[in-house]
């Protein structure tokens, strides 16, 4: 592939600045190093771009929690108030509110702190209305790469299902509700075996939900794994754009999803009681379900395993993954997601690059791009809103409104 094959490939594909799901007016107060940024957008691709430091990740990491979950730093929630304020003794409460734009009408959408627990959590509210994170998902879709996302997906396999939890969310609001409480309800199992004498009906309960939710994590997450292989197979084989991303396969394995390939899932979660049941009282034995099943990505065309790829190959890897992932929710939901793309062109060659940017062109949804510089986003394909974070914190008190162009 080089360029010139690829720009004349431009031409037949649909190559559209206009997006159908956009985020409209982003405001952020207090939320890391910003205490008062108002950006005002239109419904184009959006690219972010100042020095080293100047909070680029945290506008998409903002973005990132319009989403159940802990957003793309994976960060905990004590670590979104500003610092000064956190210093300060005055209290301050950190807030991140949109107006989301898609074909269903406009939503204004905020999410902060909920400060009258004692135990610190997120609250989210739809014009006005407080709602559960969750039902977000009914509204907006997000997605998003970053360059940690690589690193801790080496390090852990606990990383790459949630990652793949992640995904799954997309297709069903409850999945991650689900895996909360899986997680809740095995501290609670733990908590009740460490106790001298307990209580057996309480524990067969808990025992009984617990087989439940892995029979039911263990189905959704197989789900997404066969529609994205679908995909792959028919959709994405004869596309001539995505075929320059490779071929992702995925696999999930573990006792639970073997067994439910010719079991009935009833007996399977018999035989998952069964053996929290084994396990009581022997904490060698090994317990199957969601929390160890093993997860395989690799390359289809040559069946090259992620863990022994190289940094770049990674990233391309996990492109794929989540563009097709956005193709999927497309067709599926007709609900394209919002992509936050923090860093990512500066680990891509230049023809990746331009593979990449078509691709974002014709995404149906508003992409947003985080870089140092805007110097490699002038072949961008289609048209793209251009901010310079540094000045317009310091020339424009914060506040920007969509220029058709950069400033
Ligand atoms: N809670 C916080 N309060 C104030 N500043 C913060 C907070 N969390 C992170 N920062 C600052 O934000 C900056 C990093 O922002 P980031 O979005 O990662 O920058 P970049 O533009 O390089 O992506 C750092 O200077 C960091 O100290
Ligand atoms: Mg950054």
């Amino acid at each position: 592939m080089n360029n010139n094959i690829l720009s004349l490939k431009k031409n037949s594909f649909n190559i559209e600045s206009q997006k159908s799901f956009y985020i409209e007016k982003l405001s952020l107060k207090n939320f890391r190093n910003h205490e008062n940024l108002n950006l005002n957008l239109e419904n184009t691709s959006i690219l972010i771009y100042g020095g080293n430091g100047c909070g680029k990740t945290n506008i998409l990491e903002a973005i990132s929690l319009l989403s159940q979950g802990k957003g793309l730093r994976k960060a905990n929630i004590e670590n979104f108030l500003k610092h000064e304020d956190t210093l300060n003794s005055e209290y301050k409460a950190w807030g991140i509110n949109v107006d989301f734009v898609g074909p269903n009408g406009r939503f204004n959408i905020g999410t902060g702190l909920k400060n009258t627990s004692s135990k610190k959590s997120r609250i989210a509210r739809v014009n006005s209305d407080y709602t559960s994170l969750s039902s977000l998902g009914k509204i907006l879709n997000i997605s998003w790469i970053s360059p940690q996302m690589c690193v801790l997906f080496l390090s852990s396999m606990s990383e790459k299902r949630r990652f793949i939890d992640r995904l799954t969310f997309s297709i069903d609001n409850l999945h991650l509700n689900r895996v909360y409480r899986y997680e809740k309800l095995f501290r609670q199992r733990n908590k009740i075996l460490m106790q001298s004498s307990f209580d057996h009906t309480w524990l067969n309960t808990i025992e009984t939900q617990i087989s439940q939710l892995s029979i039911a994590i263990t189905a959704r997450r197989l789900d997404l794994i066969e529609e994205l292989d679908n995909l792959y197979k028919k959709e994405l084989k004869n596309n001539s754009l995505t075929e320059h991303f490779p071929s992702v396969g995925i696999m999930i394995k573990g006792k639970v999803e073997n067994l439910l390939i010719d079991k009935p899932a009833a007996e399977v979660e018999d035989y998952i009681k069964l053996e929290l049941k084994k396990s009581r009282s022997n904490y060698d034995v090994f317990i199957p379900g969601p929390n160890n099943a093993s997860i395989e990505i690799f390359n289809k065309k040559n069946n090259k395993n992620l863990d022994i790829s190289s940094t770049g190959e990674q990233k391309l890897l996990l492109i794929s993954i989540i563009l097709s992932h956005a193709r999927l929710l497309h067709n599926k939901f007709n609900m394209a997601p919002i992509l936050l793309l923090d860093d990512i062109i500066e680990h891509l060659d230049k023809k990746y690059r331009f593979a990449l940017f078509l691709e974002i062109s014709r995404h149906p949804a508003q992409s947003w791009f985080s870089s140092t510089s805007k110097d490699a986003f002038s072949q961008f394909p289609s048209f793209i809103e251009k901010i310079n974070l540094p000045k317009i914190k310091e020339s424009f008190n914060g506040n920007y409104h969509f220029r058709n162009g950069d400033i």
